[in-house]
């Protein structure tokens, strides 16, 4: 897991090959662009209040810039094989299902397996502005999601993500298959075989386990188990997630990519 302190971000959402999300910023709030860098057209969904939008549509490619407000928190993610099913009228999705029914996912957060990026925007004070982001794939994978920080960020902001395509590594036991057998989806190993060594709910006995490897090898910078880090940072609002994260320089680690 990462997580990074900086002002300036760029998300990129990375689906396949690559996609990304964009930020710049404005005096009243974030503004970050998503990208979609798949063969492929994705949904990105965002939860979180105040925000410019909540879902949409992106064609292989394109990309979209969002406007948050100066504080804010929220999840951003990419949906996968999306439609309206003819017979109820809801919008769904195979992978990141907000399940709101509808392109835009309001307040919802997705359904696991799904690869997610955790962020929080601070308002500036004192000691400047603070912005906290990591890509999470404790409860599973869908798709790659790379944030690329732009700007002033500072000497501790640095990529995050997962760029790999994990579905293709994915043990048996976790996959996630469509009808025809294709995988689509990596399922976290806590949610699915339901056992204390891969949930960790004690810290002191939380330990890397196989497929915390399988993941880690996958996605070095992404978050990959609950306590899953070597330092961790304290935000100056601690939510359990981001307590739990660790800190990394990626500057280095991430050149070959
Ligand atoms: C459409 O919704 C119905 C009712 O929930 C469900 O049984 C059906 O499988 C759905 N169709 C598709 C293509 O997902
Ligand atoms: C960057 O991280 C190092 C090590 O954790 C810390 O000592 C330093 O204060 C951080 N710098 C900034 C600008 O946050």
């Amino acid at each position: 897991m990462v997580l990074y302190i900086c002002r300036w971000i760029l998300v990129s959402l990375v689906v396949a090959s690559q996609s990304s999300v964009t930020p710049a910023v404005a005096s009243q709030g974030a503004t970050f662009t998503v990208e979609n860098k798949c063969q492929y057209t994705v949904w990105p969904g965002i939860s979180g209040n105040g925000i410019s939008t909540t879902g949409f549509e992106l064609q292989k490619g394109e990309s979209r810039t969002i406007t948050a407000p100066p504080s804010w928190s929220g999840q951003l993610w990419g949906r996968t094989r999306c439609a309206v099913n003819s017979s109820t009228g809801n919008f769904n999705c195979v992978t990141g299902d907000c399940g709101s029914g509808m392109v835009s996912c309001f307040g919802f957060k997705p359904a696991p397996p799904t690869t997610f990026l955790e962020l929080r925007l601070e308002e500036s004070n004192e000691n400047g502005a603070l912005d906290y982001f990591y890509v999470n794939v404790a409860d599973g994978y869908n798709l790659p999601l790379l944030v690329v920080p732009q700007g002033d960020t500072g000497a501790n902001c640095s990529m995050a993500g997962c760029v790999m395509d994990l579905n293709g590594f994915c043990p048996t036991e976790l996959r996630l298959s469509d009808g025809r057998g294709e995988v689509v989806a990596c399922k976290g190993p806590c949610l699915t075989l339901q056992q204390e060594k891969y949930c960790c709910t004690e810290r002191s006995t939380c330990r890397p386990t196989l497929y915390s490897r399988v993941f880690k090898d996958a996605c070095p910078h992404a978050h990959i188990y609950p306590y899953d880090h070597a330092s961790v940072i304290i935000p100056r609002q601690t939510s359990q997630l981001l307590g739990q994260v660790m800190k990394e320089s990626l500057a280095s680690k991430m050149a070959h990519y």
